[in-house]
């Protein structure tokens, strides 16, 4: 059963046993029975009988030993999400999974307007053997509050770049909403940078690029921070996309020259190297960079 049909086949009570979950995890490393019962204002028998259902669907994990203490598992987190998105009537349906990055998860999805949109679930930390290591680490108590604070902390500074470089008209994917660790925007048709051997004008997508990256800085005082073939989208209408900006930083940071200037060298690299156009970093810098902030001048 996909995350969304599950969605749909959950009772309501199973919802608020994970919210209640969900609540006490900002308190506790592993959420007491009693706790949860509090927050869910449930009696313990009715407690009791929620959380064995909602444990059977493998979505919480209890802790092993002492019976009564509990956290969400990620599917779990992503159910609230999902439930949120779908009653804020954002998010109708949800169908293949398009990627699964080292920090993310992407999947296509279904407006209420038939819109067709990408779903991304951040996932901050988590390793190839993450099953069995979340296991182990939620039973122990340990990194459950960070790995879930941190997820929704990735995705809402995501959401809050793309809003502000929306603002701007900056070439970047729009976004429509967000809840919790996952982003919610219009979907693209494109392809990575990087999935290309050749491109038929490289200068001009270089340009782009740049022009893209130089909008960023002066529009919406944000560096990317990860500039790569990988987060650089080519449409199918022959634009350029910037994607992927969890970590882009303000232009107030003390090492924004140098985040803006690695960003740039990384592009020209890959250009220099794989499409043989040849440009200077240091003289693009100059370009972007207000004059008074230049050392040369
Ligand atoms: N709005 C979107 N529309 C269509 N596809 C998207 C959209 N956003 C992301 N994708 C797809 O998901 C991939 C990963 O997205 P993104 O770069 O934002 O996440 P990531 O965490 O860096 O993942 P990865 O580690 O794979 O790069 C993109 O390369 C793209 O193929
Ligand atoms: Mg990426």
């Amino acid at each position: 059963m996909d995350h969304f049909t599950l969605v749909a086949n959950m009772e309501k009570e199973e919802f608020r046993i994970l919210n209640a979950i969900e609540i006490g995890m900002r308190k506790f490393k592993t959420v007491p029975f009693t706790n949860i019962a509090f927050y869910a204002r449930y009696d313990p028998e009715e407690v009791q009988h929620w959380l064995d259902k909602v444990h059977k669907r493998d979505i919480i994990i209890r802790e092993s030993g002492k019976r009564q203490r509990y956290v969400l598992n990620s599917k779990g987190y992503d159910l609230l999400a999902l439930r949120a998105l779908a009653e804020r009537d954002v998010v109708a349906s949800i169908g293949n999974m398009m990627g699964v990055g080292k920090e993310s998860d992407v999947y296509q999805a279904l407006a209420t307007n038939e819109a067709r949109l990408a779903l991304k679930f951040h996932r901050i930390g988590r390793t190839s053997f993450r099953a069995i290591k979340q296991k182990r680490d939620y039973a122990r108590g340990k990194h459950h509050v960070s790995w879930l604070y941190m997820c929704r902390l990735s995705a809402t500074r995501e959401a809050e770049n793309l809003a502000t470089l929306n603002d701007i008209g900056a070439p970047v994917p729009v976004l429509v909403d967000q809840n919790r660790h996952v982003v919610v925007m219009e979907l693209f048709q494109g392809q990575e940078l990087h999935d290309f051997t050749r491109v038929d004008d490289p200068a001009d997508i270089f340009d782009k690029i740049v022009a893209a990256v130089s909008l960023a800085f002066r529009k919406a005082g944000l560096i990317h921070c990860d500039l790569c073939e990988f987060n650089i989208v080519l449409t199918v209408d022959g634009d350029v996309l910037i994607i992927d900006w969890p970590q882009a930083v303000s232009i107030d940071h003390p090492n924004a020259h140098g985040f803006l200037q690695r960003d740039l060298e990384n592009v020209c690299v890959y250009f220099e190297k794989k499409h043989g156009l040849v440009r200077d970093p240091a003289e693009l810098m100059q370009e972007i960079l207000p004059r008074e902030s230049t050392t040369t001048d």
